[in-house]
């Protein structure tokens, strides 16, 4: 027997996720606040609520994919006490404490429930390659591991904690984000010389990928708060660094981004931790008491 889905929420990823579900066989009721979402869900045989608790009765998983955690907790809210005794199936962004507001509101009429970090777009959904992160209790997870697994190839349980698989969602972004900032100062200076940036790229490739080999040796530093390093110590970045400001600044292109990573490393170096690890810039953000 297949568990019967509801999908609250019916924007560009809420309907990637009925239709998954209705390919996968699962019997799929929808509702979306602005009518008229759901047509070609309906083709594919979704049942339509008139309400969100006319959506979620009958269903073993209702998922509600909207705007925000908030909104999600409003829409949940409007189904009232039909949530009780389903498992609760969060996909909508927020922030951590907005994310354990929508699960203190699911555990207060009796519902399951789990968060789920998206990482992928909506094309994504289905995908071996495309990842969600869970948080909740292990057991509602072990439960319905069928029908999450239908939505990502990688479907982790992060922690039995919600506002968890969010920090692991925001860490993904933070640290595409540094990449694609440093990435693209890169390439206007490249493209300023008239330097093809996918020529770069091939043959860069060796040392880039380097890169991602760095992060492990990095990350066991940061978790054991020991920065001792024999090579690449700050001291030997900030030349670099300055070189790569002063070429900005020569080039006319910005020289903000490099000129806040030689902020961090110059402070380091003057407060005497010029021989450690990189990691150590680790302490830069963290929160200040
Ligand atoms: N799209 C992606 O590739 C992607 C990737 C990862 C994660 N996500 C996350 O998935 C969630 C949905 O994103 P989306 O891209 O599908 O957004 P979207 O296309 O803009 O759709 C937003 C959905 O939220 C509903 N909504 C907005 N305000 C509402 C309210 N006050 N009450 C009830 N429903 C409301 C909308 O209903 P109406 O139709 O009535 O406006 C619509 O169903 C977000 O948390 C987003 O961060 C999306």
């Amino acid at each position: 027997m297949k568990s019967h889905v509801a999908v609250l929420g019916l924007g560009e990823m809420g309907s990637a996720l009925a239709g998954a579900y209705l390919d996968g066989g699962h019997p799929t009721s929808v509702w979306n606040r602005t009518p008229g979402k759901a047509d070609g869900l309906v083709a594919k045989g979704a049942k339509v609520g008139s309400t969100v608790r006319d959506a979620v009765g009958g269903a073993d998983v209702v998922v509600v994919n909207v705007k925000g955690a908030s909104v999600a907790g409003d829409v949940l809210g409007q189904a009232g006490d039909a949530l009780g005794g389903r498992a609760v199936v969060n996909l909508s962004d927020g922030t951590s404490a907005e994310v354990r507001a929508v699960a203190e509101r699911a555990r207060e009429v009796g519902a399951d429930y789990l968060h789920g970090q998206i990482m992928t777009i909506a094309p994504g959904i289905g995908h071996p390659d495309a990842t969600i992160f869970y948080a909740g209790a292990e057991a509602v997870y072990e439960r319905h591991r069928a029908v999450l697994g239908l939505l990502s190839g990688h479907a982790p349980l992060v922690s039995s904690d919600p506002g968890v698989a969010v920090l692991y969602g925001m860490a993904v972004h933070g640290t595409m984000w540094g990449l694609l900032n440093g990435f693209l100062h890169a390439a206007a200076a490249l493209s300023d010389e008239g330097v093809r940036v996918e020529d770069f790229l091939e043959r860069a490739d060796p040392a880039l990928s380097a890169l991602s080999g760095f992060l492990p040796m990095i990350a066991g530093e940061v978790d054991r708060a020991e920065h001792a390093t024999p090579y690449g110590a700050l001291r030997h970045h900030l030349p670099s660094i300055e070189d790569l400001v002063r070429e900005s600044r020569a080039r006319g292109i910005d020289t903000e981004l490099p000129e806040y990573t030689l902020g961090l490393v110059a402070k380091a170096v003057r407060g005497g931790r010029g021989d450690d690890s990189y990691s150590r810039l680790v302490e830069h953000f963290r929160r200040r008491s």
